[in-house]
This record gives structure tokens, C-alpha cells and sequence, in this order.
């Protein structure tokens, strides 16, 4: 039996959204009665456990696996041969864990370094987005340091580039934290401030009205797109009461749009991912205005929420995926690139 090591928890704001995301994976994975399932716990402190020892994984392909740093097994390393992130947010699904990952040669799934990388980072992400030539609203960015320099001439520059309301957000995080909607400029610095509480970079984007709709993205190098879903938060925009608290917010699955504005959307979520380098899955977000005919990307997750309720295992179930088959996929497509990977030449020799 393949054993599957699931990664979850971590040092993130999101650590609980893990832990129901990585629940749901266990189960289904051990579902299918071909994977040996170990479930590796990160502590918000970042430290790895699995069965109540401390673990890691060495940047050294010939020690493959879960090494044991402590109790009677000390030392002992226990093989590995696919791990499945389910980690939201940063030191996850930020191109960390990925990058370790590679260099301890373990095949895993979704995304590589650079495509969680640039995926996570919403600067980044709207930058890669643009120069391909994909929708993104409009947005300004600073870090902290000139936050602090010079606050009263970036404030005007929202006022006048953006307007309000306007969002302000940490550059790197998910499940809405650190996100805020602004209504007036008397506003924007206590927003400002709270997003610097998260990351070193922020972000201000002009509000863009419209239906919130969602994409499944699954495969490599020609990945399929799911049906289209959308949310109808149930606060003023999709906070973090609106996703996980309160359950009044709506999922609609497939969302009732127009046959064409479902394949712009389903083609934009396609794009995205082959943009940003994506790999395995990928939940691209987006902001529709119908009566302008405007679609713009939000942004997308390289790991999407993932209990049994949430949107991406969904849309695919409604696009005649079941959950436990969804998992056997996102594992095959982990060990193809692993596969192509290994193909590449990893020296040169001139003549
Ligand atoms: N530019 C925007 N215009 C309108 N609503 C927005 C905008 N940016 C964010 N929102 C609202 O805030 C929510 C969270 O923002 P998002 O950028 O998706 O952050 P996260 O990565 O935390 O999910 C969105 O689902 C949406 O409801
Ligand atoms: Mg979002």
C-alpha cells in the first residue's frame, strides 16, 4: 500500500480551517482502501508530530520519509512515498513546505514552489495575472516601512486611484483575516494597521460590486474546470464569520448564470492556473458584475478548503467527481509530475 503522509495544522491563522480540511482528506483517502494514511499534525509552533512523536523530513532524498526525532524510535525514519499538504495560508501553502518537500524528493500534492508562491501572494498573483493578460481589478500596494513613511500621500492615492469603499488586505493570507472593507478615508489607517498585523505587505483594491463565483481547477499540464459555484455571503462581503462561523452565508452549486458567462469563467479559471504555474488543484475566485459584463479573477487557492462541505470537493462532485475519486486523482497527478520531474536532466556536461 502507497503511504500517504497528510500535513496539516501549521503556523497559520488558518491552523483551523486545517485541522476540518485535513479531517474530511483522512477519511476519504483511508476510503479507498489503498493508502496507508499517516496523519502528520503541525503545531501552531511549527513543530510536526505523528503519533504523539516529533518528526520532520531531511533535505536528503535518500533518507525519504518521516524521521523520527524523539521517543524510544528515535532516529528511525518511516518511509513515505507521497505527502498531501493541507495547509491554508503561510508556511503551507506558500511554497515552503513545497520547497522542503522538494528537496527531501518526495512527490506531493498541488502546486510547486513558485506556483504556491506567486498564488499566495496577492501582489504577485495580480501582477502574473495582468502581464497574461487576465482580468484583475484595480489595486495599489505598499509595505509597512513606507505605510509608515509616507501614510498621508498613500491615502490620497487610494482616495484618488481607488475610492471607497475600498478593501485593504495583508498581502499573504486566506480565509478573509486581516481583510477589511473601508467606507470613508477617516477609515483606511485603522485598516491599514490591521492588515499589517499579518504580513509586511498590504494591498488596497478598488470595490468591485457584483456575484462572487468560483472555479474548481484539477489536473497538470491540461487541467479540467469544474461547473461554476457561487457564494452569497451572508455579512456585508465574505469575512471569516460569513465562511466558517455563521451559516447563513449561501453556497449555490452550479450557480444559475448565463451558459456563456459560465464558460468565460470557466476558461478564465483555466488560464489562471496555467499562469501562475499551478499544479494538481486549484480554486480560482472571481468577481462577476452582469450588467457591465465585467468578470474579474480574485484570486486563487493552490489548497482550497477542504472538508466535505466546502467548495472545491463540491463543485467537483457536482461536475460527476466524488469526493474519495477526486483524492485518488489529485494523487496520481502529484506522482505524474513527480514522474516528469525526475525525467529532467540534473547536470550538464558541454559537448
Ligand atoms: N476588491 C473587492 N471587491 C469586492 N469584494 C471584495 C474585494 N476583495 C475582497 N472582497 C471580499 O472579501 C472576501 C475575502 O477577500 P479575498 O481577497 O478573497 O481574501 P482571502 O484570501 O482571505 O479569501 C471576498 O470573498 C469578498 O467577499
Ligand atoms: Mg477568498
Amino acid at each position: 500500500m502507497r503511504r500517504v503522509a497528510v500535513l496539516f495544522g501549521g503556523r497559520s491563522g488558518e491552523h483551523e480551517v486545517s485541522l476540518r480540511s485535513a479531517a474530511a482528506i483522512i477519511e476519504g483517502l483511508s476510503s479507498l482502501g489503498k493508502f496507508e494514511v499517516m496523519p502528520v499534525m503541525i503545531n501552531k509552533e511549527g513543530g510536526w508530530f505523528y503519533r504523539g512523536a516529533r518528526v520532520t523530513v531531511l533535505p536528503d532524498p535518500s533518507r525519504r520519509g518521516l524521521y523520527i526525532l524523539d521517543g524510544e524510535e528515535t532516529g528511525r525514519i518511516l518511509p513515505v512515498d507521497l505527502v498531501f499538504p493541507v495547509l491554508h495560508g503561510p508556511f503551507g501553502e506558500d511554497g515552503t513546505v513545497q520547497g522542503l518537500l522538494e528537496l527531501a524528493g518526495i512527490p506531493y500534492v498541488g502546486a510547486g514552489v513558485a506556483g504556491s508562491a506567486v498564488g499566495m501572494d496577492k501582489i504577485l498573483m495580480k501582477a502574473a495575472l495582468r502581464q497574461e493578460g487576465i482580468p484583475v481589478g484595480e489595486y495599489l500596494w505598499f509595505t509597512g516601512f513606507q505605510w509608515r513613511g509616507q501614510a498621508k500621500k498613500l491615502a490620497a492615492r487610494v482616495e484618488r486611484e481607488l475610492g471607497y469603499p475600498c478593501f485593504v488586505k495583508p498581502a499573504n493570507l486566506g480565509s478573509s483575516v486581516g481583510v477589511s472593507k473601508v467606507y470613508t478615508a477617516a477609515d483606511l489607517s485603522a485598516a491599514v494597521e490591521a492588515a499589517l498585523r499579518y504580513d509586511r505587505k498590504v494591498l488596497a483594491e478598488k470595490f468591485l460590486p457584483g456575484r462572487e463565483l468560483e472555479v474548481s481547477v484539477l489536473g497538470n499540464e491540461d487541467p479540467d474546470a469544474s461547473v461554476v459555484g457561487e457564494v452569497i455571503p451572508c455579512n456585508d462581503f465574505y469575512d471569516y464569520e460569513a465562511k466558517y462561523l455563521d451559516d447563513r452565508s449561501k453556497l449555490i452549486i452550479p450557480a444559475i448564470l448565463a451558459p456563456e458567462l459560465a464558460e468565460r469563467v470557466r476558461k478564465l479559471a483555466v488560464s489562471t492556473f496555467k499562469a501562475l504555474d499551478c499544479a494538481g488543484m486549484g480554486r480560482v475566485d472571481f468577481f462577476a458584475d452582469e450588467a457591465k459584463g465585467h468578470v474579474y479573477v480574485n484570486e486563487i487557492n493552490t489548497i482550497p478548503g477542504f472538508t466535505s462541505i466546502s467548495m472545491y470537493p463540491k463543485m467537483w462532485e457536482a461536475s460527476g467527481l466524488p469526493f474519495s475519486q477526486l483524492l485518488d486523482r489529485l494523487v496520481e497527478l502529484a506522482l505524474e509530475r513527480y514522474a516528469e520531474r525526475n525525467l529532467l536532466e540534473t547536470s550538464y556536461s558541454p559537448g
